[in-house]
């Protein structure tokens, strides 16, 4: 059987991801296609060093040369995690956002056409729906209201998405998830990077009042939906998948303050990200009604996982923040 080649493979959730199908399905290999930008980091999958099942090219998804070479002589399917991913690098340049996130998608779709790739999982976001009131909860048929130039990028993404499957008839389907948290994530996003800062004892940044809502998943929860995806889902769907679990960002600040055993002095509010999103909250009866999968971990025990494992890998943590991790491709492999 042809590989699956997964892109962005060595960020949070593509790495995680990997681990996963690795795991979960014995007789498939893995292509892991990453450009290795400043959130790619080969020590994500530093445990499957020299797995028989899983092969590394570095390369650019927006270029369609290293695209190509990924593909080789075929492979089973594309699960696309390759982005630009957090929202306040787009509100500082979005330019990077633009180039992966929309022209990326589009190389791939091409070259996915070229090679009549029997599979494209596009690993999509809620942001796409844009921000709720108070109540309501989004599902596959709110309408794309992107308020970011991160999710506007990633709507643009889906968009092409759906085009290529409607007009060429190319075997695609998209994804929907709310925030995720877990190991391997990078330390910029709010929980590692309180989790993180509180581990010093440093103060954690809180956004304005602090008072915005996300649907928090952990990770192999996400996981196991693209699988269940790749394995069940229908052509040309879209899947929502989300935690079941909204909190404030400040009700998660507290919890990781009681966790950690650390003082809320540690609490300072700092200016609110512009056109900050006010709440996102999913409704994913769809993945479990057609696809058997539901959300397993609760917060609580997420979170303990979590910061046990920000605990216990504070050398991966040392290199993150010293910028050292980008140096382990070079001693792998030689120059970047
Ligand atoms: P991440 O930022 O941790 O990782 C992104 C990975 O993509 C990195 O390894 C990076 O090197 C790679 N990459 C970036 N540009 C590339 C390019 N041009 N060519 C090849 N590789 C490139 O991101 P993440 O948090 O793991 O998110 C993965 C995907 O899931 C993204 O598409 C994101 O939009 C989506 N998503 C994330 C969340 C979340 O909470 N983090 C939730 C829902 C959906
Ligand atoms: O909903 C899915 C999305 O979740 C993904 O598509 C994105 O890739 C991912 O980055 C995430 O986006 P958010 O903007 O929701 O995640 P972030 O961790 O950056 O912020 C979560 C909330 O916490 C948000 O309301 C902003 C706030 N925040 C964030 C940081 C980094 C703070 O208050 N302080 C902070 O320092």
């Amino acid at each position: 059987m042809f590989p699956l080649l997964v892109t962005g493979g060595c960020g949070f959730i593509g790495s995680n991801y990997i681990r996963y199908v690795l795991e979960n399905d014995p007789n498939l290999c893995v292509i892991n296609l990453d450009a290795l930008t400043y959130a790619g980091n080969l020590a994500n999958l530093a445990d499957l060093e020299g797995h028989p099942r899983l092969r590394f090219v570095k390369g650019d998804i927006a270029n369609p040369q290293d695209v190509r070479q990924a593909i080789g002589r075929g492979v089973s399917g594309i699960v696309n995690f390759a982005a630009e991913s957090h929202v306040d690098r787009s509100i500082m340049d979005s330019g990077p956002f633009i180039r992966t996130n929309v022209v990326g998608t589009q190389v791939l779709l091409d070259a996915a056409r070229e090679f009549r790739v029997p599979l494209f999982i596009q690993v999509s976001t809620d942001e796409v729906y844009g921000s709720l009131g108070p109540t309501g909860l989004f599902t596959e048929k709110t309408p794309l209201a992107p308020k970011s130039p991160y999710s506007a990028s990633k709507a643009a993404a889906d968009l092409l998405v759906l085009a290529y499957q409607h007009t060429f008839g190319l075997p695609a389907m998209i994804t929907r998830c709310s925030n995720n948290y877990g190991p391997y994530q990078f330390p910029e996003k709010l929980i590692p990077l309180f989790i993180t800062r509180l581990l010093q004892n440093q103060k954690v940044p809180v956004y304005g009042d602090g008072q915005q809502v996300r649907d928090w998943i952990y990770v192999r929860d996400h996981c196991a939906g693209i699988e269940a995806v790749r394995q069940r889902g229908r052509v040309g769907e879209v899947y929502n998948f989300g935690g079941k679990c909204e909190k404030t960002n400040l009700e998660m600040t507290h919890l990781l303050l009681d966790l950690l055993g650390k003082p809320k002095s540690l609490i300072e509010h700092v200016q609110d990200r512009p056109g900050h999103d006010r709440r996102y909250a999913i409704d994913c009866s769809k993945a479990e009604r057609e696809l058997g999968w539901t959300p397993k971990v609760s917060l609580d025990v997420g979170l303990k996982q979590t910061i046990e494992w920000y605990q216990t890998n504070r050398s991966w943590v040392a290199t993150v923040q010293s910028g050292e991790y980008r140096s382990y491709y070079e001693k792998q492999y030689g120059r970047i």
